[in-house]
């Protein structure tokens, strides 16, 4: 992590940041990157154990840190988990709506439960703790990063409940940033690419449909979660007290190039997961 070489560290001290599943991956990198710039950290998740496991690396770097287990799909844990929030860190000033999840599946084999999960996680979840999190961050006149997909805005082959779920995120961050403006409070999203390592390109790519989506990104390569974690710091910062109802595109340009390659390793994986051959 190179973040402190070029943001001060103390740049968030004193700074409470909220992040919805940072128990892992993407979500997690965010929060080590505020961590390491003297922020305190909140996380929620649905499993202790890996909020536990993160908190350990948070406090490595420096941060206090508040686990609540709660999924966000439930309004009641969320408001607890943000009022612990409060009691033991202060306030929060930046919310990081990053719980999502993901699989594969052609249309016309998602369940009307399947496409209805994804949509609860991911859109109403970012709305439940926008709600939840809204008197602390009037007080604080603090700003919420959302964390989108490309496929808000591009149609990626098997991923229709995910495609809704993030577009409605992406809308929802403007309508509320133009809301919320007024109480000072800023809105963005983030849109990462591929991302190496996260649970999200397990889901969605093998060995081999990596090797074929990373040839057709301009920068030639996959993302990491620390790029994505200082797009989130950028966004949170003075550096962008301007900004707010902007969709931030971290991919390395993949979207420039359409969703084809995707699509032809996506469909591959789906036929081995099928006939268990290559
Ligand atoms: N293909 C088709 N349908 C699927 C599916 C798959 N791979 N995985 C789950 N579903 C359907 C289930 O069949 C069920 O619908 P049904 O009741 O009509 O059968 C519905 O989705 C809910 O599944 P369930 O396992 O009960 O949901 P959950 O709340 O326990 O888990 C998920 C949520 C499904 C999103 C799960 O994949 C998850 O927990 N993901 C979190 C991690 C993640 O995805 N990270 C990557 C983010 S990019």
């Amino acid at each position: 992590m190179n973040i402190t070489s070029y943001f001060s560290h103390g740049l968030f001290k004193g700074k409470t940041i909220f992040i919805t599943g940072g128990g892992s991956g993407i979500n997690l990198g965010i929060a080590k990157n505020f961590a390491a710039l003297g922020a305190s950290i909140a996380i929620c998740g649905r499993t202790q154990e890996k909020l536990d496991n993160a908190a350990v690396e948070l406090r490595a770097l420096g941060a206090k840190v508040c686990t609540a287990v709660a999924d966000v799909r439930e309004m009641a844990a969320l408001e607890a988990a943000m009022a612990k929030t409060k009691a033991e860190l202060g306030p929060i000033d930046v919310l990081v709506c990053g719980a999502a999840g993901n699989f594969l599946v052609p249309a016309e084999h998602l369940s009307a439960n399947g496409f209805r999960t994804v949509i609860d996680i991911d859109l109403m979840g970012s709305f439940n703790a926008s709600r939840a999190a809204f008197s602390q961050l009037q007080e604080t006149r603090g700003s919420i990063i959302f964390i989108s997909a490309g496929q808000a805005y591009m149609p990626y082959a098997y991923q229709v409940h995910v495609a809704a779920a993030k577009a409605g995120i992406d809308m929802m961050m403007k309508n509320l940033a133009l809301e919320w403006g007024k109480y000072g409070i800023r809105c963005n999203s983030i849109a990462p690419g591929p991302i190496e390592g996260t649970e999200g390109m397990k889901r969605l790519s093998s060995p081999d449909a990596l090797a074929q989506l990373q040839a057709g990104i301009p920068l030639g390569r996959l993302g990491t979660v620390d790029e994505i974690g200082q797009v989130a710091v950028f966004l949170a910062s003075p550096l962008a007290s301007y900004v707010s109802g902007s969709v931030l595109v971290a991919d390395g340009g993949q979207n420039l190039a359409g969703s084809a390659l995707f699509n032809i390793g996506a469909e591959k994986m789906m036929k081995t997961a099928a006939t268990g051959k290559k």
